[in-house]
């Protein structure tokens, strides 16, 4: 096969689709490897970020972004006929949810569509957005083929999923395992290519339904354990019992035992979106994925707890909420990056509003941020905005706060992560570490 000996010679054109927090990184990876890459995104604000080396990604480097670019190494772009030239093309678009929480594959499809009017033999195509079991071969696969193209002979589909994890520095898409598969074995044999030139491991799996359902019990594996230990905190504050001791003796057991943490909540383009598309999948066929669903609704619920968590200390502290002003830090979804889709923080601010509190908030990754129908300005963190808010939320533990300065200054602190108790040892009077029983704010 042509398509294999230029892809070992890295002599082949890598197309990568969507460059987000998934499509950059990767479209960056091949192009260090040697490969020349071209990027398309329909977003032109996100070609202009990519080509200044400010994307919203903040995993990459700007420097080596620049050095890509002006070698001609990495080409951004909005036009898909860039994808002519490729000889394999990754698609790196979203799969979130449709207004009916049911998963919205509108941009897989038009991803395809585009591909498929220029399809040419010898191109591989893999898909790497999250989705439900059958996506490659029932959505994917059929657009490929309407222009009579043969799956396995003139041009090769596989599935691999990416399974990047925004702000970690040590696992990235070089060394962590890649889950591939193929439609037919020459199509296997084309994506294990790829991405071995990537990647330290590879790993085949049967099929890319198979594949797909692996990454769904990954990160549903990942909700229901949140889900567990949300539940068990719950439980905890009823018991008044600390479940933050609680974790921490259980997680002495040496095995058997994974140490998942509380908190305000699940965010991301992941852990609150792939068990939907599990439980849509299984409904198709007749079956309720009722585990899955009841720890959905249990992540989904807590911001309201933290609502409830605000009201109490303020009350307890003599200040109705409707007259309170509550200030949030941390409005992304997780520590040290800048993404809000489905952050928590939207919920808590709602909530908070909602109830009459005059809310604002700080992040040093989110200058703006829609909340309650408005749209809010991150405000300049000073002694001064921490001291004159009547109750401070840490809802993101970014490493740049300093949790003793904040703690200091903070009539009342609500820490939902109990990173203040982490970082001092100990907790000071004003500070409800969540789930902690600590005679104040118990909701
Ligand atoms: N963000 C993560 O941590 C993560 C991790 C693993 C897997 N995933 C999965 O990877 C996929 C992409 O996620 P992401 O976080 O990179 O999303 P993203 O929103 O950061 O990036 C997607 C990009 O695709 C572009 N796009 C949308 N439709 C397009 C089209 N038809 N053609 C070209 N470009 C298009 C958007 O403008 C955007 O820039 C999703 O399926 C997601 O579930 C995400």
């Amino acid at each position: 096969m042509k398509l294999i000996s230029r892809l070992k010679n890295r002599d082949a054109q890598i197309g990568v689709i969507g460059l987000g927090y998934v499509g950059l990184p990767l479209a960056m990876e091949f192009a260090k490897a040697g490969f020349q890459v071209h990027g398309v995104d329909t977003s032109e604000e996100v070609v202009r970020r990519v080509k200044e080396c400010c994307p919203a990604c903040k995993d990459v480097s700007p420097e080596l972004l620049a050095k890509l670019i002006a070698a001609g190494r990495f080409e951004p772009t909005t036009d898909y006929d860039a994808l002519r030239d490729c000889d394999a093309i990754c698609i790196c678009v979203p799969t979130p949810l449709a207004a009916d929480r049911e998963p919205d594959l509108s941009f897989v499809e038009s991803a395809s569509r585009e591909i498929a009017a220029r399809l040419r033999a010898d191109q591989l195509v893999v898909l790497e957005s999250t989705s439900y079991p059958g996506t490659t071969a029932e959505v994917v696969l059929p657009i490929l083929s309407s222009n009579g193209l043969a799956v396995g002979q003139d041009f090769f589909l596989g599935y691999s999923p990416e399974r990047v994890d925004p702000g970690n520095k040590t696992y990235t898409v070089k060394n962590t395992p890649r889950l591939v598969a193929g439609i037919t074995p020459p199509c296997l044999e084309a994506t294990v290519t790829l991405y071995s030139q990537i990647v330290d491991q590879v790993v085949e799996v049967s099929s890319p339904a198979a594949a797909e359902m692996a990454k769904l019990l990954e990160n549903t594996f990942r909700a229901v354990n949140i889900a567990l230990v949300n539940e068990v905190a719950l439980l905890c504050d009823r018991l008044g019992l600390n479940v933050w001791e609680i974790i921490e003796a259980a997680a002495t057991k040496p095995f058997g035992f994974m140490k998942f943490t509380p908190g305000p909540g699940v965010g991301g383009h992941c852990i609150p979106v792939d068990p939907h598309y599990l439980s849509w999948k299984a409904r198709q066929h007749g079956f309720n994925t009722r585990l899955v669903d009841v720890a959905t609704q249990v992540n989904a619920q807590m911001p309201e707890h933290v609502t409830h968590k605000v009201a109490a200390a303020l009350s307890e502290h003599g200040i109705p909420i409707d007259q309170a002003s509550v200030l949030i830090l941390g409005v992304a979804y997780k520590p040290d990056v800048g993404d809000v889709r489905e952050t928590p923080a939207a919920g808590i601010i709602e909530g908070l509003a909602q109830k009459g509190a005059k809310v604002t908030y700080h992040d040093p990754f989110v200058p703006e941020f829609s909340a309650n129908g408005y749209r809010m300005h991150s405000q300049q963190m000073t002694e001064e905005l921490l001291a004159s808010s009547d109750c401070v939320v840490l809802v993101t533990n970014h490493s740049a706060y300093s949790h003793g300065r904040i703690a200091e200054k903070a009539k009342i602190l609500i820490d939902t992560r109990n990173s203040v108790k982490s970082c001092n040892g100990r907790t000071t009077e004003n500070v409800i570490s969540m789930y902690e029983v600590t005679g104040q704010g118990q909701g």
